[in-house]
């Protein structure tokens, strides 16, 4: 497969995407970084090992340092962090050498954000794994850890020098990981591109149940152009780019009241949350019955988790509210909601708040709104 470059002239590294674009590494690695010597590879256990092979022989011409992780989102600590970069520090790793990381968002974020403050920068290559991290996280330059508080509470802005994102990883998936990045490439179309949500309405079962490259790698190019749009536009997110969390507001403490376990994974939350901001945009007016209705069904036909009910109890809502309320977003006592207004349109970033007294109420509206 012929492996393709996406580039954005307001974003200044590639994103190398096919079946077999790892292979790129050692000349891209030269030219993106042509003074290292060491390479701290920070590993997913889950990825097969036949990739740390591939890898390492790439990177002959380096000191590789392994550091592998079985991951779960308590990875993503200051705790972690620290123990990394008191061991790239006593390995004397300078801003000329390169941390790899190899694996899902969750590796992502905690070899990012560890890159961008060891030494105050140092080069950073990542090698997303999963469908999530390939359609999102591992575009944008967002890193973070989490805390008690909340999820991605601590983090940095800092730019890869170059992402690569090889097809070829995803056929070690559960089907449970691929819908969780699907939930990301549906929320790329719902907020942007009603062409691309119409092509989803064909191409989703090729992407869930047949893992077929040449569709996959169509999606994976399309969300990542996405998102780069609203990046390039506000890469700090001060405005356009809180569009991207759509859905989000509410993931985020459905994940945090679930102490960030597996019962429910982030693009689990962010279907569901998705599903119960649709509901709130129409209750508030924002979008039609039809545009309601159109999501509703795709949801169905492709058999989408999207019902709150099913991972919580009503006594367990305000605990989501609670971590809801920390969302980085909120300025005042009030929560920030993107609304959806129709098909590949949301509603400006600010102009949809609810007071925090009034959440509980109508997290309980939605849940029981059938139509
Ligand atoms: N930085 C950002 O902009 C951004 C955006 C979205 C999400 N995120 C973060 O990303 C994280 C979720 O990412 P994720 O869904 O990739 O989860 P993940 O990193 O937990 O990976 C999911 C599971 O797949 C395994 N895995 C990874 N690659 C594999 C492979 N090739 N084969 C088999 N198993 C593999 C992992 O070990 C893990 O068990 C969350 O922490 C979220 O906050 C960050």
């Amino acid at each position: 497969m012929k492996v393709s470059i996406i580039k954005n002239k307001n974003v200044d590294y590639q994103i190398f995407v096919g079946s077999g674009a790892i292979k790129l590494l050692k000349t891209k690695i030269k030219f993106y970084c042509p003074n290292a010597n060491k390479i701290a590879l920070i590993f997913d256990k889950k990825v097969p090992s036949k990739y740390k092979v591939v890898l390492k022989k790439q990177l002959k011409n380096y000191k590789v340092y392994l550091h592998e992780y079985f991951v779960n989102e308590n990875l993503k600590s200051f705790t972690k962090v620290n123990s990394l970069s008191e061991k790239l520090i006593k390995n004397n790793f300078n801003r000329n050498d390169v941390i790899i990381s190899v694996g899902g968002g969750i590796i992502g974020d905690f070899a990012g954000f560890t890159a961008s403050i060891v030494k105050r920068g140092i080069n950073f290559i990542n090698i997303p794994t999963t469908l999530l991290s390939q359609v999102d996280a591992s575009v944008g330059g967002k890193t973070g850890i989490n805390t008690i508080k909340g999820k991605n509470l601590i983090g940095s802005f800092y730019q890869p020098k170059m992402i690569i994102t090889d097809l070829d990883f995803l056929r070690s998936l559960t089907k449970r990981d691929l819908i969780c990045g699907f939930a990301e490439i549906l929320k790329h179309s719902l907020i942007h591109d009603k062409n691309f949500f119409r092509w989803l309405k064909k191409n989703t079962k090729k992407i869930i149940e047949d893992l077929d490259f040449a569709t996959l790698k169509y999606a994976i190019i399309k969300s990542c152009k996405i998102k780069l749009y609203f990046v390039s536009k506000d890469e700090r997110e001060k405005s356009i780019r809180m569009k991207l969390n759509f859905g989000h507001t509410f993931a985020h403490g459905i994940e945090a009241a679930c102490n960030f376990s597996r019962k429910i994974n982030h693009g689990e939350a962010v279907l569901v949350g998705m599903n119960l901001a649709t509901k709130l945009s129409f209750k508030k007016k924002s979008c039609s019955f039809e545009t309601l209705s159109e999501i509703d069904k795709f949801y169905s036909d492709n058999n989408l988790p999207s019902n709150l009910g099913k991972y919580f109890s009503k006594k367990s809502f305000p605990k989501i509210i609670q971590y809801m309320i920390g969302d980085k977003k909120n300025v005042d006592d009030k929560i920030n909601f993107i609304l959806i207004k129709r098909i590949g349109k949301t509603s400006k970033p600010g102009n949809y708040k609810i007071k925090v007294r009034d959440m509980n109420n109508i997290i309980n509206r939605l849940v029981n709104f059938n139509f």
